[in-house]
């Protein structure tokens, strides 16, 4: 196996992500049987693997409640902690929902958490899209615009606690948020803050993630929606001045087998064998989020059932393949401007492996080879997969 610091040695290398698994019945809802736990000491194991092989990020969702194939949930913030603990150079990823979470517990948790770790914390904040969960624990579900602007207004919390100047404090008057002279100490060890990224995909998500966040994460999508999405989120960042400042991550659910067909045929089974009840539950449940906007551009607002038995649209990334197929379709996405590809495999206890050793040095490789920079050559190379039906 390459020596991993010698793998991630290039400035402008891709980076890699995957999705921990904290909660019941892996990234897929299906059952298919499937070599993924959800407990800390698999997780670990996981983790260990990862950053091993070449993967710097990993991401932790939050669930409070039992939704749609995930019957146990544990605790985003507490896991990454724990997984930060048994892991050296693995940066986490902690998801933070505005209404449970208040920004001053946030800042302080996190600054403190940058300490123990340091420097290896990250957030993503999540605006909420299940109603259920909400009202099952007392918090007010407010409507897909409200619960953007709150989300908004958190993350100028969190990097005005986290940057303001240690004589004055942070002081701020908002509609869900107010501080005065606040000051935060220890500060956090990563300068100028932990990175801060924002799940989402719709018209009020992709105002926030331009005009606060460091990261703009994508659900799975085909070629036009890509570059659609990042022209689009591009053209909102540059208006808000911050065009330099805002970096994208994709999803993607990654199989690789020795052949396509063979990759294909496990997608078959995946959705061939999805819990009916549990993605048809989903799929109404997710009517209230970008899908009930005006223009209905969020995530999962063109979403088929198919698509749906990987709750972030991940096989419409396809990264199903051959090895060299996989690492071709991750270059291609580079050229279009992407910078993070968050992975999720169906057997977490062999595939992030798998990832490593076959997968990310063929990235390596290529973009060695100066491939990944020119959008139209990379289309013609490989975007073709992108338009046909292949599964
Ligand atoms: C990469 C990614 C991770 C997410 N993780 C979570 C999560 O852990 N918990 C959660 O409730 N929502 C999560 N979300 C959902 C978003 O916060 C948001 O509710 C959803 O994307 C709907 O967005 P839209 O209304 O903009 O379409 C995630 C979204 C993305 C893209």
């Amino acid at each position: 196996m390459a020596d991993v610091a010698q793998l991630n040695s290039d400035p402008d290398r891709l980076l890699f992500a995957y999705w921990v698994p904290n909660v019941s019945g892996g990234l897929v809802v299906s059952k298919i049987p499937q070599r993924t736990s959800w407990d800390l000491k698999s997780n670990l194991r996981y983790a260990q693997a990862a950053e091993k092989v070449g993967f710097e990020y990993a991401l932790t969702q939050i669930r409070f409640t039992a939704s749609y194939g995930a019957s146990n949930q544990h605790e985003s913030v507490s896991f990454s902690q724990a997984l930060l603990h048994g892991t050296e150079k693995l940066k986490l990823i902690a998801a933070l929902l505005p209404g449970p979470w208040n920004p001053a517990v946030a800042a302080k948790q996190i600054a403190s958490i940058d300490h123990y770790s340091e420097g290896r914390i990250a957030v993503n904040i999540v605006s909420g899209w299940f109603k259920g969960e909400f009202t099952a624990i007392g918090e007010w579900w407010l409507d897909h615009a409200e619960r953007y602007r709150r989300s908004n207004e958190f993350m100028r919390c969190l990097r005005g606690i986290w940057t303001a100047p240690d004589d004055e404090g942070f002081t701020f008057a908002g509609d869900f948020y107010r501080f005065r002279n606040y000051k935060l100490s220890p500060k956090p060890v990563q300068q100028p803050h932990p990175e801060i990224f924002q799940g989402g995909n719709s018209d009020d998500a992709r105002d926030n993630g331009a005009e606060v966040a460091d990261w703009y994460f994508m659900n799975g999508n085909d070629l036009d929606g890509f570059r659609a999405q990042i022209l689009d989120v591009k053209a909102r960042a540059a208006k808000a001045g911050r065009e330099e400042h805002v970096r994208f991550a994709v999803n993607g659910f990654v199989i690789v087998r020795e052949t396509e067909a063979e990759a294909i045929k496990v997608l078959q089974e995946i959705q061939g064998k999805a819990d009916v009840e549990a993605v048809e539950a989903f799929a109404n449940a997710v009517k209230t989020a970008g899908a009930s906007t005006n223009n209905k551009t969020g995530m999962w607002a063109t979403s088929s059932f198919q698509d749906l038995v990987q709750y972030n649209d991940g096989f419409k990334t396809k990264l199903i393949g051959t090895k060299e197929q996989v690492a071709e379709r991750i270059v291609l996405l580079k050229s279009l401007g992407v910078n993070l590809v968050l992975t999720a495999f169906l057997h977490y206890e062999d595939d992030i492996e798998q990832f490593g050793r076959e997968v990310l040095p063929l990235v390596r490789q290529l973009e060695g080879e100066g491939r990944g920079k020119d959008a139209a050559f990379e289309i013609g190379q490989t975007g073709a997969v992108y338009q046909k039906h292949t599964a």
